[in-house]
């Protein structure tokens, strides 16, 4: 499949993003520095790979936010446990993520995953691990190159 582009000029701290690459679902969240804040001092026992050591990644992507610009995080949107489609649940106190100590992130309704705003799998949970992070890389400031 070709690369695509987002162009996240638009987008808003807090807001999410979809593209598609590949026949899947891509995921641009902008982070806000409160949300970078509460995922990189989540704690990480809380977390089955915290610092992504399962190869969901590509190498240029390190740190408990998996991302080249802190504040930009790209994830492939498919639960890793049975390819259901995780709920944005960015809000520190979400509803109905099964946990009160809750950074924000993504909530599989189907199984009941949790992943970080990073896309870290939580421990306990049916997925084994955390959201993938396709190849991308920043044409300029404002578009986003995937694959
Ligand atoms: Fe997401 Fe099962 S498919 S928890």
């Amino acid at each position: 499949g070709a690369p695509v582009t987002a162009d996240v000029s638009k987008l808003e701290p807090g807001q999410r993003m979809t593209v598609e690459w590949r026949g899947r679902p891509v995921w641009v969240v902008r982070r806000t520095p409160d949300m970078m804040e509460r995922t990189e001092n989540f704690d990480p026992s809380r977390l089955a790979d915290p610092d992504s050591e399962e190869p969901q990644q590509p190498s240029y992507v390190t740190g408990p936010l998996r991302s080249i610009k802190p504040e930009i995080g790209v994830l492939i949107g498919i639960c890793t446990h049975l390819g259901c489609s995780p709920l944005f649940r960015p809000e520190p106190n979400a509803e109905g993520v099964g946990t009160d100590d809750w950074p924000g992130g993504f909530f599989c309704p189907c199984h009941g995953s949790r992943f970080d705003l990073a896309g870290r799998v939580f421990r306990n949970v049916p997925a084994p691990t955390n959201l993938e992070v396709p190849p991308y890389r920043f044409e300029s400031d404002s578009v986003i190159v995937v694959g």
